[in-house]
């Protein structure tokens, strides 16, 4: 299939969410406009759409528990870990992704942050380390937010199988990206492990608020307690219905992300920029002190980027979104622009 390539935003290129910066597939318009009177007065029906991700995920039934966007996942599992105990704890692993923080902060869990290893290495032996009984769970983004690095092959059965008692939540956020998944068998095994989906990133659907808890329904079923029970509107429901109908757009966009990092890596290669291999839809890069200066240059044009300078290891650190190959190529020649003009 041909990608119809998205024109470059008039309102400036968003390029610090990870996001899809060319939209969702024109079917889950075409599912939204489908929408009828009595669809919006009626609570929604879940069980078609539930289906429908088993299906997409390739789990049996009861596996899936769809939410208001992976968020509202995260703020579940935290809840769940901290019920009913004093002193739980969560471990989060730098650096992270900002939610885990605040959805431990919720729920009263004392937060373990793992500070980052050289170049980023998983620091396997330091969670093992920190997972005290007191620890009830323990984040893992699988690849990760910020570095888009993968975890080893074996760390997340390691972790699992060490400390039987606590939740490992494996965030697979960007799992489109990385065509990885801890689904499945591992957590037949260990069901204390469970895996967090959103169809913000690949399938476009930022704004419309879906995502997925994805586990044995044991360890779904505490979870599911503390749920409301309309969570996702039928907006989210018709989208990913449609989303999962055309299969042909995802990889056409995931073909997209996959060649604009090749374009990140080529510039930051030919400039000495050091960039780490990312299997996720953005590419960390590191700019120096200059980091936040060159940020701010490039939002003035107009692009947006994301400065992690002051997330741990991240220190001159930029990340910039890889979609849409036309948004990168305009991104990296502003980019090119704003360091020549301070050498000058
Ligand atoms: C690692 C990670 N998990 C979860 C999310 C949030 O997903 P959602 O938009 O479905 O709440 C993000 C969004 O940036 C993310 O990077």
């Amino acid at each position: 299939m041909s990608y119809a390539i998205p024109s470059v935003p008039s309102a400036g290129l968003r390029l610090h969410f990870n996001e899809n910066t060319g939209g969702c597939s024109p079917a889950v318009l075409a599912a939204l406009q489908s929408i009828s009177a009595t669809d919006t007065a009626f609570y929604p029906d879940y069980a078609p759409v539930t289906s429908a991700a088993e299906r997409y995920f390739g789990v049996t039934d009861g596996w899936v528990q769809l939410t208001n966007g992976l968020d509202e996942g995260l703020h579940v599992v935290a809840q769940a870990a901290a019920r009913g105990r004093a002193n739980a704890a969560a471990v989060i692993v730098e650096p992270a992704f900002e939610m885990y923080a605040a959805c431990a902060d919720a729920a009263g869990l004392r937060e373990i942050h793992i500070a980052p290893d050289e170049e980023f290495a998983f620091p396997l032996q330091k969670i093992l380390d920190a997972a005290t009984p007191e620890v009830r769970l323990i984040n893992l983004t699988d690849p990760n937010n910020p570095t888009g690095l993968g975890i080893p092959k074996g760390a997340i059965e390691t972790l699992a199988a060490a400390r039987p008692d606590t939740l490992v939540l494996v965030d697979e956020a960007y799992a489109e990206f990385s065509g990885r998944t801890t689904m499945g068998p591992l957590q037949e095994r260990y069901r204390n492990v469970l895996v967090g989906r959103t169809f913000a990133k690949a399938h476009g659907l930022a704004a419309l608020r879906a995502g997925a808890l994805v586990g044995h329904p044991d360890a779904l079923a505490p979870l599911r307690r503390l749920l409301p029970p309309f969570s996702l509107n039928i907006c989210a429901v018709r989208a990913l219905e449609a989303a999962f109908g055309d299969r042909d757009y995802l990889d056409a966009y995931v073909s997209q992300a996959t060649a604009s990092r090749q374009l990140i890596y080529d510039f930051c290669g030919a400039r000495g920029i050091r960039c780490w291999p990312s299997e996720a839809n953005f590419v960390l890069l590191r700019l120096g002190p200059d980091a936040g200066a060159i940020t701010a240059a490039l939002a003035a044009r107009g692009i947006h980027i994301r400065d992690k300078s002051s997330a741990p290891g991240c220190e001159g650190c930029v990340r910039i979104t890889a979609g849409v190959i036309e948004h990168t190529r305009v991104c990296l020649a502003a980019l090119e622009d704003t360091l020549a003009s301070r050498r000058r």
